[in-house]
C-alpha cells in the first residue's frame, strides 16, 4: 500500500500586506519585490488569535471535511514547522487536542521550506511498513515573527499561513520520492534559537532573526530541484511530459521559472501562488495543493510533482498519482 491524498484544506490570516504597503514603512518598491521575485503581496498575521496553531487547525478541519475523514480515524498527525508556537509540546500535539484526533500520534518534523514534503514521505513509509492507515499532515508557518523587520532583503520575501492534507493507504497514490539534506550548507538560512542563559552561562544576546544568504540560496535551489525532478522521474520510468502539474516550494518566481526552462517545459505546467502568498516555508505546497484542487484543475489519474528546498539545507520530492 501507498499513501494516497485524499482531503486538502488551508489557512491564511485576514491581513494582506501588499508591496506599496511595505514600501511605506521601508526603503523598498513594488517594482524592485515584483522584479526580482514576483510577490506582489503576502498574508500576515495580525492578531493574537491568529497563532502557528489556530491556522494548522483551521487547514486541518477543512482538509478533514474534504477527505470525510472523522479526527477520531486519524492514526499519526505531522507537523512540519520552523516556527511553532511553543517550544515543546510539539504543534502537532496542541492541533491533536483541538480536533479530538484521540487515536493518532503525533509529532513535528523540522526540515524547514521542505518539511511538508519530508512529513509526506515518513506518511508513505509508515504506509508502506503497514504501521499507520490515516494521517494528517500539515505545513504552518508564522514567519513573521522571526523575521527582521529592519531587513529589507528579508522580510519582503515572507507570508504566514498553513496547508493540509489527509493521507489514506492505497493501492495507487505515491509513485516515488525522495529527499536529502546537506548540512554543509546549514549557514546559507539561519534562525537561532534562544541563547542559554542558566546560572554559568550569561549572555545578553536578544533573539536572532532569519538571515539569509538569498544569492547562494537561488543558485542552490535552481540546481538541486531541477535534479530532483530529472531524478524522480527517471526512477518511476516517466517522461516530464506525463505529469499534469509541477507544485514547486513557493519561493520566488524566477526559480521556478528557471527550473521549467531547464526541463524546456511550458509555465503552464507549473503553478503558482508566491504573487499572493509570498514564501511560506513548510506551508506554500500544501496551500498549492489546496488552491489548485479548489479550483478544479486536479483530476482523477492526474500525476502530481511536487518539490520543495529549505534551510538545512534540505531538498524533497514526491511524485504521485491523484
Ligand atoms: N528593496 C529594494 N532593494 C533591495 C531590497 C528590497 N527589498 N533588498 C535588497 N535590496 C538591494 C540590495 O541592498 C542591493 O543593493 P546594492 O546593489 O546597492 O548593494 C540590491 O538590492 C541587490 O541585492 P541582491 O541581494 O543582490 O539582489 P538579488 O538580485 O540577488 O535578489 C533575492 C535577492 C530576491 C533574495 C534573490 O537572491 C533570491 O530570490 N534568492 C532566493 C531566495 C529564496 O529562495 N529564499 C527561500 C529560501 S528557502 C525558504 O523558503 C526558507
Amino acid at each position: 500500500m501507498r499513501a494516497k491524498i485524499i482531503g486538502t484544506g488551508s489557512c491564511l490570516p485576514e491581513k494582506i500586506v501588499t508591496n506599496e504597503t511595505l514600501s511605506a514603512i521601508m526603503d523598498t518598491s513594488d517594482q524592485w519585490i515584483r522584479s526580482r521575485t514576483g510577490i506582489r503581496e503576502r498574508h500576515l498575521v495580525s492578531s493574537e488569535t491568529e497563532t502557528t496553531l489556530s491556522m494548522a487547525v483551521q487547514a486541518a478541519r477543512e482538509a478533514l471535511s474534504d477527505a470525510d475523514i472523522l479526527p477520531q480515524q486519524l492514526d499519526l498527525i505531522i507537523v512540519a514547522t520552523v516556527s511553532s508556537d511553543y517550544i515543546t509540546p510539539a504543534a502537532a500535539c496542541l492541533v491533536q487536542k483541538e480536533l479530538g484526533a484521540c487515536h493518532a500520534a503525533a509529532f513535528d518534523i523540522n526540515a524547514a521550506c521542505s518539511g511538508f514534503l519530508f512529513a509526506l514521505n515518513t506518511v508513505d513509509a509508515y504506509i508502506q511498513a503497514g504501521i499507520y492507515q490515516t494521517a494528517l499532515i500539515i505545513g504552518v508557518e508564522t514567519l513573521s515573527k522571526i523575521l527582521d523587520w529592519s531587513d529589507r532583503s528579508t522580510c519582503v520575501l515572507f507570508g504566514d499561513g498553513a496547508g493540509a492534507a489527509v493521507i489514506k493507504a492505497a493501492e495507487e497514490g505515491m509513485i516515488a520520492s525522495l529527499q536529502g539534506s546537506d548540512g554543509n550548507g546549514s549557514d546559507v538560512l539561519v534562525c537561532r534559537n534562544r541563547t542559554n542563559n542558566n546560572p554559568w552561562i550569561s549572555t545578553d544576546k536578544s533573539p536572532d532573526y532569519l538571515y539569509m544568504n538569498g544569492q547562494e540560496v537561488f543558485k542552490f535551489a535552481v540546481k538541486k530541484e531541477t535534479e530532483c525532478i530529472q531524478i524522480l522521474l527517471e526512477k518511476a520510468g516517466m517522461e516530464p511530459e506525463e505529469v499534469t502539474y509541477f507544485l514547486l516550494h513557493q519561493a520566488n518566481y524566477r526559480i521556478i521559472s528557471s527550473i521549467a526552462r531547464k526541463l524546456k517545459l511550458p509555465p503552464e505546467k507549473f503553478p503558482t501562488n508566491v504573487d499572493h502568498c509570498g514564501n511560506t516555508s513548510a506551508a506554500s505546497i500544501p496551500i498549492l495543493l489546496d488552491e489548485i484542487r479548489k479550483d478544479r484543475k486536479l483530476s482523477p489519474g492526474d500525476i502530481l510533482l511536487l518539490s520543495g528546498f529549505g534551510a538545512g539545507l534540505t531538498w524533497g520530492a514526491a511524485l504521485l498519482r491523484w
